[in-house]
């Protein structure tokens, strides 16, 4: 049985091909049906498409546990849309929650095409608060295109109250949009979860309660370390005031966001909101080693056993996004010791020191469930998470480009046909991300991905996520703000290293545009007088050319294809092998032996119950 998850192995992946493919199947349907009742492949069976009896935590919520997770993409690419089709089809859809008071803002700017925000804003318990971000932010018709979009306040320690009840509207929103059909029936499905990057600190309790408002299922948080995040859930699904650690170069010591639910419902006008039922969602830390599982599930800071920890889903560097850089990397844009550990591309190289132990994992999480990500999106790797006992995988890349995704229509066409075309290649740029995470990037030429047309980009620092707080003055103690992405000469002022600007690029604007969302800059390229439009950056996985797998042209001579054939693909081999070992059970009622047939009757019928299983999975 293979424990040990090798990144190298799997970025080349033969080895799990060749482990449980369709072929190992195909040779267990040859033996006689008691000996194939302790083959390999049968144990693999045993444990197949059966959720893992978690000692603590999600069963004891009585929750649903998914084999397929869809990860979270910000910004808006896991959107509503795409969560609701996989909650549908009975997995777990997961919405982005990063900058989601700016896609409100900017989807009612666009004068809510469909009257889809204002569908899910009816049902918000504060319509006080919903007129105000209406009347502020609605344009009926839509701005014009050459204008630029109004935006949010930065986020500061001491945000205003617009922007607060902007992200909790915002990311409500776009919850009970995942959650109901267009009538406002509510989905009876996989559930829905919220995606939430650690390292995006102070919007991160806002974000929380306003999902938290819409039933969110499940809490998943990666790029950082969320211990204090199970603590705040906690103290959220009772409406009481919490606090998260922020992280402030140059502070003398620990600074803290605080938010207060009665605080903000009084001064909202609505405090009678503060009575309404909340329930606690599960929740699930993205990791990338034993080590940290290990110390969140002692340092975290929730009830319970578990410390308020349901599950953990293991992210390798395969997979799309941000990635945990590999162990011992340590970027330092001046003195560029990171350099060392960097292949000819420039990328990082990770190392036996990166694989994750799977058996020291699964003694690590006392019996949790456990998804994997990372180029995992094929039934056999399915397969051969559920038969080492994980609860199932979680998927981004061939989730991405699909036409229920929230990518721009233009981005999905633009990556498809290059797919079509001939293999992607994507870049694991070490500095892209001003969060200091490598990040991955498709390589594009109409797109930032290129220097040149990143040089071209005239900087600008509007949106403010990933900015680090500093303290400007250690004898007032006052803080500042500053980012490696915004321009230079701003980003100096304010004590930055001039070689941490290099090669850094605004993820904000670029996700922004992704989504169809493009803030027109004050600014414009040297030497043109229009104002500059932001451009594309795009993010997928190393996985990306898996998804010729599934798509193909539409009536319209148009590519594409939908979250449902990825669901369909995932599953579908299931049902070919268990079709294929139903074979050995044919002539079970013959066997002469009353304890042998009594055997065989028994595997025979939980193969059908299996089946059953399958198909049910798939009519969904
Ligand atoms: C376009 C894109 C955006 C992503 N954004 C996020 C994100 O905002 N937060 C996060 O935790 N993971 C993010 N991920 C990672 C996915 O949630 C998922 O874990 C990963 O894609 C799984 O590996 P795969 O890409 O091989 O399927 C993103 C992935 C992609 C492809």
């Amino acid at each position: 049985m293979m424990t040990r998850i090798s990144v190298l192995l799997l970025t080349c992946l033969p080895l799990a091909a060749a482990f449980t493919s369709p072929a190992s199947f195909a040779g267990a349907g040859q033996r006689s049906g008691l000996q194939s009742a302790t083959s390999p492949a049968s144990r693999l069976h045993n444990v197949a498409l059966r959720a893992p009896k978690a000692a603590t935590g999600v069963s004891a919520l009585n929750m649903k546990v998914p084999k397929i997770i869809q990860g979270g993409m910000g910004v808006q690419v896991s959107s509503w849309t795409l969560a609701r089709e996989v909650n549908r089809a009975g997995e777990l859809g997961v919405i982005s929650g990063t900058a989601m008071e700016t896609v409100l803002i900017r989807w009612l700017q666009e004068g809510d095409p469909g009257g889809i925000y204002k569908r899910a804003l009816d049902r918000f318990p504060d319509q006080k608060m919903v007129k105000r971000i209406w009347d502020k932010y609605y344009i009926e018709g839509g701005k014009a295109a050459d204008k630029p979009f109004r935006n949010p306040t930065m986020w500061t320690f001491t945000p205003s109250q617009d922007l607060e009840e902007a992200t909790i509207l915002g990311n409500y929103a776009e919850v009970w949009l995942a959650k109901h059909e267009d009538d406002g029936t509510l989905i009876e499905g996989g559930g829905v979860g919220i995606n939430c990057l650690t390292k995006i600190q102070l919007p991160t309790i806002q974000n929380l309660y306003g999902a938290m408002f819409a039933d969110v299922d499940y809490v998943i948080m990666g790029a950082g370390i969320p211990m204090e995040v199970p603590g705040i859930l906690d103290a959220l699904a009772e409406h009481k005031d919490c606090k998260l650690g922020i992280d402030v170069d140059d502070a003398p010591e620990p600074m803290f966001a605080h938010f207060s639910p009665k605080a903000l419902f009084e001064r909202s006008g609505a405090p009678e909101v503060l009575d309404r039922k909340m329930h606690r969602p599960n929740f699930i830390p993205i990791v990338s080693s034993v080590t940290l599982a290990q110390a969140m599930l002692k340092r975290a800071t929730g009830a319970g056993p578990t410390k308020g920890i349901q599950g953990f889903v293991i992210e390798l560097p395969t997979a799309g996004g941000h990635n945990a850089p590999p162990r011992g990397f340590r970027y330092d844009a001046a003195a560029k010791s990171h350099k060392l550990s960097l292949n000819d591309k420039g990328e990082p190289v990770y190392g036996p020191k990166d694989e994750v132990n799977l058996d020291k994992f699964k003694a690590a999480i006392k019996g949790l469930p456990f998804w994997m990500a990372g180029y995992y999106a094929r039934p056999e790797k399915l397969q051969e998470v559920l038969a080492m006992g994980g609860a199932g995988i979680q998927v981004g890349t061939s989730f991405a480009f699909t036409k229920e995704s929230g990518l721009a229509p233009n981005v999905k066409d633009i990556v498809l046909a290059k797919v079509k075309n001939g293999d992607m290649t994507v870049y694991t740029d070490p500095v892209a991300s001003p969060t200091g995470f490598p990040f991955k990037v498709l390589e594009i030429d109409d797109s930032l991905s290129t220097k040149d047309n990143y040089e071209a980009r005239p900087r600008v620092c509007n949106l403010g996520y990933l900015r680090t707080p500093y303290v400007q003055d250690q004898d007032s103690g006052k803080i500042a703000y500053r980012c490696a992405a915004e321009p230079v000469d701003d980003y100096l002022k304010k004590g930055g290293v001039i070689e941490a600007t290099e090669g850094r690029k605004c993820l904000c604007n670029g996700l922004m545009a992704n989504a169809g969302l493009p803030q027109v800059s004050p600014f414009s390229k040297d030497g043109e007088d229009k104002k500059y439009v932001e451009e594309i950056l795009i993010t997928a996985g190393d996985d990306v050319n898996q998804i010729r797998k599934y798509m193909k042209e539409n009536s319209e001579g148009k590519l594409e294809y939908s979250a449902n054939d990825v669901i369909q693909y995932l599953f579908g081999n299931f049902k070919d092998a268990y079709e294929g070992e139903m074979n050995l059970y044919a002539d079970a009622d013959k066997a002469e032996d009353p304890e042998v047939k009594a055997k065989l009757m028994e595997k025979k019928a939980d193969l059908e119950e299996k089946i059953d299983e399958v198909n049910q999975q798939l009519s969904k």
